[in-house]
């Protein structure tokens, strides 16, 4: 495992030069959140069109809904825990909208529970990871200074900040938190289940690969 860690390393000191062009002006506007499907992205992001201040700083961008938790109360009893009983090959060629089209009608018809737009959106994106077979995130939370968020079980967090510190966020199950001191800027979210890695924009609320 030592060399693979090695080669994280290495994959998130590009990722954190990478991270700091982006952060010239002419570049936001080509910023993931604009091309992707990221949950905000399809909904209310006026910072990722205006150039906020958030955006500018690179603060993480909160979805204020854990698709995890909401999973596992609202729709565990018929898929299992996570969605164990989905199977291997769940939403198998199934397109983003097909998905989210029948998450919607789950949400709204067997589990008694609609969601907002917004939050059906990250519930779909928790779908379109199991769907492709790769770790999710989510970042729910920046509140007195402790960002918090969720992520595929067994998976492991590694964030990076500006100034090239690099931390591993605990994972309890599937919540994830990590101290966040006033002016401390997230760079950079690798999320690692089994050989799957999934690189992390933390400026999008949720699980969005390129
Ligand atoms: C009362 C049991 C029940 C609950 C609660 C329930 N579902 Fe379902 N779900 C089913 C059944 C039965 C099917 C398969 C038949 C169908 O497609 O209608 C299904 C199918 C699905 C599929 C398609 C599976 C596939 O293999 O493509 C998805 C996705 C899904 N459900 C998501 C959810 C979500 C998300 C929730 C919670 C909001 C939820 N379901 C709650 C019973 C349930």
């Amino acid at each position: 495992m030592k060399p693979f860690l090695f080669l994280i390393a290495g994959t998130l000191v590009c990722g954190a030069v990478m991270q700091a062009q982006s952060g010239a002006p002419q570049a936001q506007s080509g910023a993931p959140q604009a091309q992707s499907g990221a949950p905000q992205a399809q909904t209310d992001a006026p910072q990722a069109q205006t150039g906020a201040p958030q955006a500018q700083t690179g603060a993480p961008q909160v979805t204020k809904f854990a698709p995890l938790d909401y999973f596992n109360d609202k729709c565990a009893k018929c898929h299992g825990a996570y969605g164990s009983f989905y199977g291997k090959e769940f939403a198998t060629g199934k397109s983003d909208e097909e998905l989210a089209d029948t998450v919607k009608q789950m949400c709204e018809g067997p589990a008694q529970a609609p969601l907002s737009p917004h939050d059906l959106n990250v519930l779909v994106a928790w779908h379109r990871s199991l769907r492709d077979g790769k770790p999710f995130v989510a970042s729910v939370k920046l509140e007195g200074g402790v960002w918090s968020g969720e992520a595929t079980p067994g998976s492991t967090v590694v964030m990076e900040t500006s100034t090239g510190a690099r931390t591993e966020a605990p994972l309890k199950e599937h919540r994830w938190s990590a101290g966040m001191p006033e002016g401390v800027r997230i760079t950079k979210v690798q999320v690692k289940n089994g050989e799957q890695v999934v690189e992390f924009d933390p400026r999008l609320g949720a699980y969005a690969p390129k």
